[in-house]
């Protein structure tokens, strides 16, 4: 994910470039970058690993004439966090400069074919070769700029929202979307283009939003939008009313709640490129084991904190059950200290969303001492975790602001879903096998979807309970890390009390808890365990324990022995927890809502642990 803005006016190009950058920094973090077309046509780039803020510094003493610009805030996707990989890029002639948001999965193929034309790429970015391409058909066909875009765009595979200005051209920004948002500001002789209405709302509020396969070009006085066919489009002039804060949070009331929101999208972003459905089989780039090697591994030792451990408990699970590898998950600040026993082919996988937490950190350069190959699961590309690691895989669940991990968790364990049918299929698994997975691994994020809309119905329930002064979360095999991080989120965000347990070890201790008093969730969803969940639902209900149950259909066992119920999409019991952990999700964030807290900054916690 990352942020694109442009502007053409009157106006100081390079502050309001950055200006509206800033506004655009949760999108992305790692370097950001302006491109700038002076009075004599002739176009500048200044990008800076790090902050808006370096970038600011080093334009700081740049007295820029400019008429037009863009400008980039990058998390980077392809290729690591260098200047060279920051945007805006250049073509062969610095003619053309462009900022793109999103991947262009064809890139190799295409970067082969500039190649042999004699193109020379100066980052290992999939956008330089979008930039390339424009330039390639813009010279040897001899059109008009908008034209060599789209017939780029035609041969372009993959999502994109991009901005561009060039010499060749020098009184239009031409931009493009297609999976990657783009809105258009109009102002008064000035017009702006930005990744959402965020990054322009100080200077207008009537917006353009463009669709998928749509080009607008854009002078002082007019923007005219097109089809990829090159056809023109009327399209209607928005009002925005919201107001700046909340727009920072996409109108969302928190960026919890809009994280938990994003799922579906976050799920599909780590699935594009990877699953591959035809051959029943899933594509990693960065795993940095050949497959010889990947065969030998005689056990995956996970280390992980918090959420990022409990999404490490579903993997254990998965990869048991899909790869027959034998798992072992610990807490890494228990890892780092006990001596582990090691063993030559013994892989270690750390997981972690900020790549940075101290204890995980500590306890991959353990076992990189101890000699076996560490991988990692991160979601901030260019981390330290992630660049220690011998080879890893990203998340690819954009910035995750709120503090309580969300997308980052279901997108750990879509991470760990494809991990065990990677390492199936290298042994076992058959190709049938791998295709039937990954057909409903495909369904999950409408089925995600589907709960989302029970949102109200959710905050209902959480009304309900919100005086409680415990929470006990059962749930059994996949679904008992689900429990986990459900009484997780509850004890973070709303400051109840709420212990996880796997719903059968609740008679050897947490029975005693129970009384009327006592609000219960139980994962109730369809599995081989179901049965003996339902004995357990009916063992609470005996201690007059107020149940709340998520389920997959209401059958008369249930409804006369739940107090509360959530339905939600049958899936294949292995990828229940992306399904059943949104619901408890929703639970904890209504409950802290009634109780009027801040969910996204709870109190003594921090979103990446640096200290032991
Ligand atoms: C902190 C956060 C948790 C997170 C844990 C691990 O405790 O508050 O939400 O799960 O760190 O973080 P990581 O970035 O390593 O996944």
């Amino acid at each position: 994910m990352c942020g694109i803005v442009g502007y053409i006016g009157k106006g100081n190009v390079k502050e309001i470039l950055l200006d509206s950058l800033q506004r655009l920094e949760y999108r992305g973090y790692d370097s950001a970058g302006i491109a700038l077309l002076d009075t004599s046509n002739k176009i500048e780039i200044f990008k800076k690993t790090g902050r808006i803020s370096n970038l600011r510094l080093d334009l700081h003493s740049v007295n820029s004439q400019a008429k037009m610009g863009i400008g980039h805030t990058r998390w980077a996707t392809h290729g690591g966090v260098t200047n060279e990989n920051a945007h805006p890029h250049f073509d062969c002639g610095n003619n053309i400069a462009l900022v793109h948001n999103g991947i262009i999965e064809n890139y190799n193929v295409l970067k082969n074919l500039l190649e042999k034309k004699g193109h020379k790429f100066n980052s290992e970015t999939d956008t330089e070769i979008l930039v390339h391409l424009i330039e390639d058909i813009y010279k040897t066909e001899k059109i008009s700029l908008e034209e060599s875009v789209i017939k780029a765009l035609n041969l372009v595979q993959g999502t994109y929202g991009i901005a561009l200005i060039s010499s060749y051209e020098p009184n239009k920004i031409i931009c493009a979307r297609n999976g990657s948002p783009l809105v258009v500001g109009m102002g008064q002789n000035e017009m702006f283009v930005a990744s959402d209405v965020n990054a322009i709302i100080p200077y207008t509020r009537n917006v353009i939003y463009l669709e998928d396969k749509e080009m607008v070009v854009i002078n002082e006085e007019n923007c005219n939008t097109f089809n990829l066919n090159y056809e023109k489009i009327v399209k209607p002039i928005s009002k925005v009313e919201w107001d700046l804060e909340a727009i920072s949070q996409n109108g969302y009331e928190t960026f919890m709640l809009k994280e938990i929101f994003e799922q579906p999208d976050a799920m599909l972003n780590a699935m594009r490129g990877r699953v591959n459905l035809p051959e029943g089989a899933i594509k990693f780039g960065g795993l940095n084991l050949t497959e010889a090697e990947t065969r030998d591994i005689s056990r995956i030792i996970i280390t992980a904190c918090g959420t990022s451990w409990h999404a490490a408990l579903v993997g254990e699970y998965l990869i048991e059950t899909f790869a027959k590898i034998p798992v072992e998950v610990d807490y890494a600040s228990e890892f780092r200290y006990r001596n582990p026993i090691i063993q030559k082919n013994d892989i270690l996988l750390v997981i972690s969303q900020s790549g940075e937490t101290l204890d995980t950190l500590e306890a991959l350069r353990e076992a990189k001492r101890k000699g076996i190959k560490v991988l990692g699961i991160t979601n901030v590309v260019g981390s330290t975790i992630a660049r220690e690691c011998d080879g890893g895989i990203y998340l690819h669940a954009g910035p995750e602001i709120g503090v309580a991990s969300t997308k980052a968790f279901t997108n750990q364990v879509i991470v760990m879903i494809m991990l065990a049918i990677y390492l199936g299929r290298l042994k076992h698994m058959s190709f049938y096998e791998g295709q039937r997975l990954l057909n409903e691994l495909n369904k999950i994020p409408e089925k995600v979807n589907e709960v989302l809309k029970q949102a109200e119905k959710i905050k209902a329930i959480a009304k309900k309970y919100q005086y409680a002064k415990n929470f006990l979360y059962l749930g059994r095999g996949f679904n008992y890390p689900v429990a986990l991080e459900g009484a997780l989120k509850l004890k973070e965000i709303s400051y109840i009390h709420a212990e996880g347990y796997p719903a059968a070890e609740m008679k050897h201790g947490p029975i005693a808890l129970i009384d009327e008093n006592m609000p219960v969730v139980f994962l109730a969803t369809t599995g081989p365990l179901y049965d003996k969940v339902i004995s357990n639902i009916r063992e609470v209900k005996a201690r007059n324990g107020r149940i709340i149950a998520i389920v997959n259909q209401l059958t008369d066992d249930l409804s006369k022995y739940t107090d509360d119920v959530v339905i939600v999409p049958e899936t294949f019991e292995e990828f229940s927890p992306l399904v059943n952990v949104v619901p408890l999700q929703l639970l904890a964030y209504y409950i802290a809502r009634e109780k009027n807290l801040d969910v996204d900054k709870p109190r003594n916690l921090a979103k990446s642990v640096t200290v032991e």
